[in-house]
Formats: structure tokens, C-alpha cells, sequence
């Protein structure tokens, strides 16, 4: 461990994060299971990238299938891209039926940015105060930890993100105001509004406690300045909530562009954008994009077993059902530091602070004696004080009934 640790360190530079006070060396993972080298086996409920499982035969299998047989550009022409979006914007409403396919978040919400200002004419971006959208140049430059080097771009404009430790910090009509003044701020600098990116969780802003009808008042303002909404699925996407596809759909507003990422090929690099003809219109004809591996066979291939495994397996049903039960445990989680707790599918959070503050040290002493328990989870929020669960989509009743009881006996050796 501390070889790999020495190692690490020579070859990839300073500040490389890795989690845990003693980070885990993994070596195999299956289903909703990860194995250490040590031969100890953790449940994995922090990982949403092996979306239908770790290792997941069928998604193995097309993989490997492809990839004997070619894998190449998309200047060639082959079905699997049109086989696969065919299927990916058959799961969109919103006129959103047209696609690219990228490799990563950053770039698919890259290309979102762009597309946004090549269909308005206008620059002026607008996103949360405590969100993460990517590593790309443009994209960075709505992060909040670290500011870009020269300080925050002016054609950026961050809006407090929702936050239940603030009153009234989740109310749709304070954000719709907050949105508001931006778009005027924008417009008086002389940039205009191209678009609002949000995650429509706010997954990790720390999944407040929004509720359907939220954005409403930003989503008219936004729409009255002529800009667009950008629904940045990375989290939310391919089922995880359950019952419906798309974050959007369930917090209820019809983005212009959504994109997709993590989950979407179980583990492959694959991501996508996806938007209205006319959007991507604007979009190709300003840029003439091209991606080298963006969307080439294997990835396809993977994605598609992703969907295949999604319906055959019925893993939204089973999300839904595995969800309520799992909300039931929390809901009965009883400790002076709880400040609230919230369940999106198989997305959970539970919020912790002390005197209305955020509670970090307790949270990271949570995920700590949980992964002493054989459990890994994370931490999101502006002050990394929510305990964040987010397993594979396979995570089954047996699995929530575990965590939830070793997170109540964790939760008990937490001083107050
Ligand atoms: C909401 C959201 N968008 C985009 C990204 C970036 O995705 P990627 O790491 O694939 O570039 C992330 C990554 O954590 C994310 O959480």
C-alpha cells in the first residue's frame, strides 16, 4: 500500500486525491461489490459509474464482442451509433431527439456551453454557487472549490445554490429572483443569457430538499431573456431516480440540451449530448465538431448493453422499490446531529450539522467507521457534510437493510 502510495506520488504529482484516511486498494469488483487486495470485500454504495453492476457479463461481453471486430471513428459510417441514440432519445420528451457522443461529462457539457451560445448569439452563463459540471476550460469556470487562474471569468454568473441549512434556501421562488438578477447582471455587461446548467438533483450541491416545481420562476425568467436550460444528467440520468429517465423529468421542466456521462457505458469512457434539431443546428454549423473516440463502436456497444440491461433486468421498478425502503430506514435514523435526510432513487443523503452549521468532521467520521464496517460511501455538500450513498442500480433490499443498519451503529459512535 504504501509502495503504490510512493508511486502515486512520483508519477502523478502533488494533490491527487484519494479517498479515506487509509485509501482502499481495489482489485475486483462484481454486482454491487468491490474486493480489496487484501481479500476484504466492501458493499459499494458510493459508486454510480458501474450503473447496472460492477462487471456486468452482458455489458463484458458486447465490449469485448466489439472490439474483436472493429473499433474505429465516426467518419466511417456504422449503425451502432444510430442503433443506439435511436434508443437513448426514444427515453427523451422535449423535442430533444438529436445527439452527440463524447467521452466525458466535461465535454459533453463543454459542447452544451457552446451550444447554448451559438443558438442564442450570446455568452452569459449562469450555474450554482456550489456545483461541479467538468474540467474542461470553459466548464472549470463554473466550479466552485478553486477559481480559474485570473479569478472567475465575467461572463460567468453563480447563484446560491439550494441549501436546506439556510432558510428558505430551498424555495423555488428565492432561486427564480437570484436567476433573475443574474440574467440582468449579464445583460447590463453586455454578454446576455446563452444558458442556466444546473444537475437537476443538485446532486452535488448535496441534494437538497427541492421539490417538483422548483426551477418554475428560473425556467421563465431564463426563457423570457431568450437563453436556455441545460439539464446536466450526469448524476441523475439512466434511470437512477426510479421512476423516471431524467432528472428533469422529475423536477419537471423541458431543458433545451441535457448531457449524460458516468453511468452510461457502466465504466467504458462514453458520454453524450442531446438536443433539439434546431439547437444542434446552431451548434454544427458554428463548430463542425469531431470527436476521435467520441461514440466509436465499442463505446456503443457498451452503451447499448447498458440500456438492454436497464429494461431486462427492470432496474427502474426495482431503484423505485429499493428507494422507499431505504428512505424508510433513514427516516428512522435518530441522532442530535441529523439535520435532514433525503431520498432520489437510489441517490441518498443525509445531512449533518451542529447549531444549524455543517457538521464535516462528523460526516467524515461516518464515512470512515462505515468503511471500517465493510461499506463505502462519500460526502457531498458545500462543507462535505452530507453523507452521500449512491450504489449500482443492482443495490437490492438485502444491501439497503445492511447499510442502514451499520450507518444507525455508525452513526452512534459519532460525538455529539
Ligand atoms: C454533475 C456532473 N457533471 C459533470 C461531471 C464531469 O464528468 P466527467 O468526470 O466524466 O468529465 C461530473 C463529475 O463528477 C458531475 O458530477
Amino acid at each position: 500500500m504504501s509502495d503504490l502510495l510512493e508511486r502515486r506520488a512520483a508519477l502523478l504529482g502533488p494533490n491527487v486525491p484519494t479517498f479515506y484516511r487509509e485509501p482502499v486498494h481495489i482489485v475486483r469488483g462484481d454486482g454491487v461489490w468491490l474486493h480489496d487486495a487484501e481479500g476484504r470485500r466492501y458493499l459499494d454504495c458510493y459508486n454510480n459509474v458501474p450503473h447496472v453492476g460492477h462487471c456486468h457479463p452482458k455489458v463484458v461481453e458486447a465490449i469485448a464482442r466489439q472490439s474483436a471486430l472493429l473499433n474505429t471513428h465516426t467518419r466511417y459510417l456504422h449503425a451502432g451509433i444510430l442503433d443506439y441514440l435511436e434508443r437513448l432519445t426514444a427515453t427523451f420528451g422535449h423535442g430533444l431527439s438529436q445527439a452527440i457522443m463524447v467521452c466525458t461529462g466535461s465535454e459533453a457539457n463543454d459542447i452544451a456551453l457552446r451550444m447554448a451560445q451559438a443558438a442564442t448569439g450570446r455568452t452569459g452563463l449562469i450555474a450554482t454557487d456550489n456545483t461541479y459540471h467538468g474540467n474542461t476550460a470553459a466548464v472549470s469556470a463554473l466550479n466552485t472549490r478553486r477559481p480559474p487562474i485570473g479569478g472567475w471569468p465575467p461572463h460567468v454568473r453563480r447563484v446560491p445554490a439550494p441549501d436546506g441549512l439556510v432558510p428558505g434556501g430551498c424555495d423555488g421562488a428565492a432561486f427564480g429572483v437570484n436567476v433573475a438578477r443574474a440574467i440582468r447582471e449579464l445583460e447590463e455587461a453586455g454578454f446576455g443569457c446563452a444558458a442556466l446548467i444546473l444537475c437537476p438533483i443538485f446532486a452535488n450541491e448535496g441534494l437538497p430538499d427541492v421539490a417538483p416545481g422548483f426551477l418554475d420562476q428560473a425556467a421563465a425568467a431564463v426563457r423570457k431573456a431568450g437563453g436556455l436550460i441545460i439539464s446536466d444528467e450526469v448524476q441523475p440520468g439512466f434511470g437512477r431516480l426510479g421512476r423516471q429517465w431524467w432528472g428533469h423529468d422529475w423536477l419537471g421542466f423541458a431543458p433545451d440540451v441535457a448531457t449524460m456521462g458516468k453511468p452510461m457505458g457502466n465504466g467504458y469512457p462514453v458520454a453524450g449530448v442531446v438536443a433539439r434539431p434546431d439547437v444542434m443546428a446552431a451548434f454544427r454549423e458554428a463548430f463542425g465538431y469531431f470527436n476521435t473516440f467520441g461514440g466509436n463502436p465499442v463505446a456503443c456497444a457498451a452503451a447499448m448493453a447498458v440500456l438492454d440491461v436497464i429494461e431486462e433486468e427492470g432496474l427502474m421498478d426495482h431503484a423505485a422499490r429499493v428507494s422507499d425502503r431505504m428512505a424508510g430506514h433513514l427516516a428512522a435514523l435518530s441522532h442530535p446531529l441529523i439535520a435532514g435526510v433525503r431520498a432520489r432513487g437510489l441517490f441518498f443523503a443525509v445531512e449533518l450539522a451542529r447549531d444549524g452549521m455543517p457538521a464535516p468532521e462528523a460526516a467524515e467520521a461516518v464515512v470512515e467507521t462505515m468503511k471500517a464496517r465493510g461499506i463505502l460511501i462519500g460526502r457531498i455538500g458545500r462543507a462535505q457534510h452530507i453523507l452521500k450513498l449512491r450504489p449500482p442500480m443492482p443495490f437490492g433490499t438485502a444491501e439497503a437493510d445492511f447499510a442502514a443498519e451499520a450507518l444507525a451503529d455508525s452513526l452512534q459512535e459519532v460525538a455529539v
